[in-house]
């Protein structure tokens, strides 16, 4: 079995992002700032924190923007260091950095098994991580390093499940578990991509994060558009969950937290925590947002 370090990481950031527009008619979702940094920022950093510092990003349109930010800037590094500011310097090369950063175009957005697909190159007979590139984990949860050594210890795929409420259900992919002799870790026996109401197997949500084995690229390659005329990551986890011959899939049970930054609501509400987490924003941002909602309670 191969150790954490020398799993890959591929992120996919080719999704249109339709929720999210206009912002998002030109800019990948990817790469709107939550407080002073693009969300795909913390989810590489995301990355790096379990010793993944080869990343693969599936790109589509409007690319230019991602690879920009992760490439230097000779002329804002020049500026910053004439001005001896070195605070800001690091903030601009910090995201240069970070990890080895590799593209593939996915071409069409044919769906998420779709551009999973795309990696298989790269990735080769290897298990390796899949992190969506909209949703914010916090890192220091450990959950990735953990889903790791999961797939490490019994050669599964590994997904991140958590507990959402019914009415959220038709969302997401959602698992038909059995429990384990670990906490919080579950065999998935089934699983349903955006359930219809009353037919979702459990209250359990497969959230933007994975262990993939290299099977799943077999699967892939002859799997018919599913839920959406999209090609469905989720169906071709089905397949190895019920397959005799493969290692299956296993779920960690998550409930730290998370941010699907692709949504409006659930991206307003991640600016605003993760702002109030921070040593340098957080006290001033916070005395003002009391202040704030005291005056509007008081109109109200
Ligand atoms: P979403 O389900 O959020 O889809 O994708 P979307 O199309 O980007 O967004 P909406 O629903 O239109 O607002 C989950 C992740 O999979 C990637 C997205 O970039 C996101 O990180 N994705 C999705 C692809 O890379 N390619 C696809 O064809 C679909």
């Amino acid at each position: 079995m191969p150790k954490p370090h020398t799993f890959k990481a591929v992120i996919p950031v080719a999704g249109l992002g339709t929720r999210f527009l206009p912002a998002t008619k030109a800019l990948p979702k990817e790469m709107l700032p939550v407080v002073d940094k693009p969300v795909i920022q913390y989810v590489v950093e995301e990355a790096v924190n379990a010793g993944l510092t080869d990343v693969l990003m599936i790109t589509g349109r409007n690319k230019n923007a991602l690879e920009n930010h992760f490439d230097r800037n000779f002329e804002l590094e020049v500026k910053l260091e004439e001005k001896g500011d070195e605070m800001r310097l690091e903030r601009v090369t910090r995201s240069t950095d970070l990890a080895e950063i590799h593209y593939v175009r996915q071409g069409d957005p044919r769906g998420l098994g779709h551009a999973v697909f795309k990696a298989r190159a790269h990735v080769g007979n290897q298990p390796f991580a899949l992190l969506l590139g909209d949703d914010i984990i916090d890192a220091a949860e450990d959950l990735l390093i953990r889903m790791l050594a999961l797939n490490s210890s019994t050669g599964a795929c590994v997904v991140a499940l958590m507990e959402v409420p019914d009415d959220e259900l038709g969302a997401y992919g959602v698992a038909a578990v059995e429990p384990t002799d670990s906490v919080d870790v579950v065999r998935v026996t089934g699983l349903v991509e955006k359930p219809l109401p009353g037919e979702a197997p459990s209250n359990l949500a497969v959230v933007g994060r994975y262990v993939l084995v290299p099977e799943i690229f077999d699967v892939l390659e002859h799997l018919p558009p599913g839920r959406g005329g999209e090609i469905q990551l989720t169906d071709a986890l089905q397949t190895l969950a019920v397959k005799p011959d493969a290692p299956g899939v296993l779920g960690i049970v998550y409930r730290g937290s998370r941010h699907d930054t692709g949504d409006r609501l659930a991206y307003l509400t991640a600016v605003v925590e993760m702002a109030l987490d921070r040593g340098d924003l957080g006290p001033a941002f916070g005395a003002w947002l009391d202040d704030f909602v005291d005056a509007r309670r008081g109109r109200g």
